[in-house]
């Protein structure tokens, strides 16, 4: 029930009404977004859909660094994958985002690359996605309105294999010459000392819904 109460605590204009159905916990909700508050122009998005979509964003991103971070391991190991993935991974992210024509960005409080800082907002789901991994639960996606009646959806991200500990685990993990080439292309890395199953940023992705 989060995420319900998550978009209910929101809307300033009071142009966001929220149904909710049945007694079920899985956020059978409906938001109905008011175009400039006529409710006949009313416009129809569940809960369900936004995450359903997000999710298929963040999967084909995550999808697509994989693969390119794959083939440039394969190529020359971590090291020789430090510098592609520095260069072409905002770019791979922004395609998917232009693609589905919504807003795609990896944020952490402990960043890597300084520009994936999260504040705010994104801060406090990480801060909570966190305490709920903390306490063996597994965290959930949230759905936030915004004033632009564009829908934010911010998703976890786990440390999910052991591939990532090449790149993001404690020091003694990771081989000198990767700690050297962080440390050249980002000398203020935060982003070391991730244990298998940690929480280690969100996807932000903001869907317009508004016509
Ligand atoms: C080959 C090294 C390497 C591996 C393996 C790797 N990463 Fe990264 N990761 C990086 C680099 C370099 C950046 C900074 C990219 C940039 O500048 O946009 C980064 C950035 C990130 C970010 C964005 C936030 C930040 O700190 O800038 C997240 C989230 C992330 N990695 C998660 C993961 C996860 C999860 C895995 C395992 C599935 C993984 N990484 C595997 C090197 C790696």
């Amino acid at each position: 029930m989060r995420i319900i109460n998550e978009v209910n605590s929101f809307d300033p204009t009071g142009s966001l009404l929220l149904e909710k159905r049945g007694e079920s916990d899985d956020f059978f909700a409906v938001l109905l977004l008011a175009a400039c508050g006529k409710p006949e122009n009313a416009r129809r998005i569940t809960q369900q859909q936004a995450v359903e979509s997000a999710r298929e964003a963040a999967q084909d991103a995550f999808n697509s660094l994989s693969t390119e971070l794959a083939a440039a391991i394969a190529e020359g190991g971590p090291v020789h994958a430090i510098p592609v993935c520095s260069s072409k991974a905002g770019g791979l992210i922004q395609q998917v985002a232009d693609r589905r024509q919504i807003k795609l960005i990896r944020l952490t409080d402990k960043p890597r690359n300084p520009k994936h800082l999260a504040k705010d907002a994104d801060a406090r789901a990480i801060d909570l996605f966190r305490t709920t991994l903390g306490q063996g639960g597994k965290p959930t996606p949230m759905v936030e309105s915004s004033a632009d009646q564009s829908l934010v959806v911010r998703i976890p991200i786990t440390v999910s294999a052991p591939l990532c500990l090449q790149c993001h685990g404690r020091e003694s993990e990771v081989s000198p010459e990767t700690l050297a080439a962080i440390r050249q292309l980002y000398p203020d890395d935060k982003a070391l000392g991730y244990q298998l199953g940690d929480l280690r940023g969100i996807w932000r992705i903001r869907l317009p819904v508004a016509d």
